[in-house]
């Protein structure tokens, strides 16, 4: 067994003898499946793989130690996810090559109305909907660690969680991220008493080395290890949960809480050129909005136009993919998108009005009623066991620690989700995304989310991606996947690092990385006719696994931008 530790990444091999991986990966290729001959973990957090590394050293799957991974994630980056947030967690199951999403998304508490977050002069007040109790929806994540270690794992959750218990009750030294983090939140948290307590140092924002123990926590993942599903979502945990979110304005009620499940759904999939492509379904935009910009592009020979030229076509196609996120989806129990969007002929339809040397303004696109603007902070791991298995999981609490407030003695962070709901026509979220009627505040509804893990298969091999990132994060994975298709090796690393720029429709700007770019590229893109802006945000954190199957080799890489260890 050889194991390396790097920053970011721990790479876990279990060495197989040759004859054999000669065997089974000729049976399995001629089957369509992938084998991978050892298993590989890409996480934000090196606590956090090697959590996931210890369960798979157990006996467990790829499923436990996703299992494993998200709950330590909970623990050791408190301000991206945790059991009070939510996501969705994309499966492969190699034993009946079957893929799943489950979905792990928040809800409306039943009381939430679609004028919540507007003032008493009918003005909306985002700040309603990210900070304080209000904005938070019914967490999902613990629902779905019950349900992955339950229905697809083989460990109890006694044995997946205990890891995460022991980073909470024993801490751990904070990172440069943790403490970049929690001096952008230190304002918000210090408003909240044990938010404050738990997460700041002396009121102040600790600074890098310094010891997070959260006991508390400890003890609800203890009662979630025990008690499953009802250890979370009844009995005490969910009274003192609903005390706590009610003593601080909020307006959950026990029903959202023993009511709320996780759904599993059909990935969204598609083909782009020889590439099977599985991505998250709705309520994750991710899906369709990859499938109809990636089907935009096939349409164009993007192998033979100059750089410049291919990047304004990926504008472009983006443009118009983010323009139906934007007028059509929303969580598909309350409104039904349009099944044309993730056709072919539609796509061609829609990339028939690109002009190849020039830019389309948003404005000149159809806009068929007032838009909403919707609501950055969030993880990504991806996980390949030695049976093939798959778990890509993006989870999240929304904005940095969320909103910023601990539900009274749970040690729970509630999430601020509920920005992610369009909340009046017009208002942008706290990402600039706007969003129709199909995205407003509705009870029991899932806020539409970018969240999107990806699977991506052709006759090299499996990646297994995603990353963090808000509204970027769609255009992102349209990059990496575009980087994979369009180079004949695999390399993880430059998928996982290289610059990024985005586009989403409104505003009408190709946000770009600084020191990305070339000022030729700047300029090229400027005379088209596109508005250009450098994006000071931190560009995502992607986490990638690789399966070569040729050979059956696993690796993972993380992104550098999330070793750089700053978080903005
Ligand atoms: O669900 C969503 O799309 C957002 N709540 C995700 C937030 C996010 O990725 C922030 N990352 N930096």
């Amino acid at each position: 067994m050889l194991q390396r530790l790097t920053a970011f990444v721990f790479v876990h091999l279990r060495a197989r003898s040759l004859a054999a991986i000669a065997v089974l990966a000729t049976a399995l290729l001629s089957a369509g499946a992938v084998w991978a001959d050892k298993a590989a973990i890409a996480s934000a957090h090196p606590l956090a793989t090697a959590a996931g590394h210890e369960i798979l050293g157990k006996g467990g799957n790829a499923f436990d130690a996703a299992v494993a991974v998200a709950a330590a994630l909970s623990v050791v980056e408190p301000y991206a996810s945790g059991l009070g947030g939510g996501g969705f967690f994309l499966l492969h199951r190699a034993s009946d090559r079957r893929d799943v999403m489950v979905d792990a998304r928040e809800t409306a508490p039943g009381r939430a109305t679609r004028n919540m977050y507007l003032d008493a002069d009918g003005k909306p007040n985002e700040a309603m909907s990210l900070h304080g109790a209000l904005a938070a929806g019914i967490p999902g994540t613990p629902a779905g660690l019950v349900w992955l270690s339950q229905r697809y794992g083989r460990l109890p959750l006694s044995v997946s969680l205990a890891p995460a218990i022991a980073l909470a009750r024993d801490g751990f030294p904070v990172d440069g991220r943790y403490a970049s983090a929690a001096s952008w939140g230190e304002r918000l948290l210090k408003a909240d008493v044990e938010a404050a307590r738990i997460f700041l140092d002396d009121g102040v924002a600790p600074k890098e080395g310094f010891r997070l123990r959260q006991p508390q926590l400890a003890s609800t993942l203890e009662a979630l290890a025990s008690g499953g599903h009802n250890g979370f979502y009844a009995g005490e945990i969910a009274a003192r949960l609903l005390a706590g979110v009610r003593s601080r304005g909020g307006i959950w009620e026990l029903d959202d809480l023993t009511a709320y499940r996780v759904l599993e759904r059909e990935p969204t999939h598609l083909r782009y050129r020889n590439a099977r492509i599985t991505c998250a379904a709705l309520p994750s935009a991710g899906g369709v909005v990859l499938s109809e910009s990636l089907q935009i592009l096939e349409g164009f020979p993007m192998g033979s136009v100059s750089r410049v030229e291919r990047d304004h076509l990926i504008v472009e196609a983006l443009r118009r993919g983010y323009q139906d996120r934007a007028r059509y989806l929303g969580d598909p129990a309350f409104v039904t998108p349009p099944a044309r969007l993730t056709t072919f002929a539609y796509a061609h339809t829609r990339a028939a009005s690109i002009n190849v040397s020039k830019a389309t303004p948003s404005a000149e696109l159809d806009v068929l009623y007032p838009l909403i603007p919707e609501g950055d902070n969030t993880t990504h791991f991806s996980i390949v066991d030695a049976e093939g298995n798959r778990a890509a999981a993006t989870l999240s609490v929304n904005l940095p620690f969320g909103a910023g407030v601990v539900a009274g003695d749970t040690g729970i962070l509630l999430n601020d989700e509920m920005n992610d709901f369009a909340i009046a026509p017009s208002t942008p979220n706290a990402y600039g995304l706007v969003g129709g009627e199909a995205n407003a505040v509705q009870p029991r509804k899932r806020p539409l989310s970018s969240m999107a893990p990806t699977f991506v298969e052709d006759e090299r091999g499996v990646l297994v991606l995603g990353t963090p990132g808000g509204s970027r994060i769609i255009s992102m994975l349209l990059l990496g996947v575009l980087d994979y298709m369009e180079h004949p090796d695999v390399d993880l690393e430059r998928i996982v690092g290289a610059p990024r720029f985005h586009h989403q429709y409104l505003p009408d700007r190709i946000e770009y990385e600084p020191s990305g770019f070339a000022p030729e590229w700047v300029e090229g893109l400027r005379a088209m006719g596109h508005t250009l802006q450098e994006g000071k945000r931190r560009w995502g954190n992607m986490q990638a696994v690789f399966v070569d199957c040729a050979s059956g080799e696993a690796s993972a890489a993380g992104d550098p931008r999330g070793r750089a260890g700053l978080l903005f």
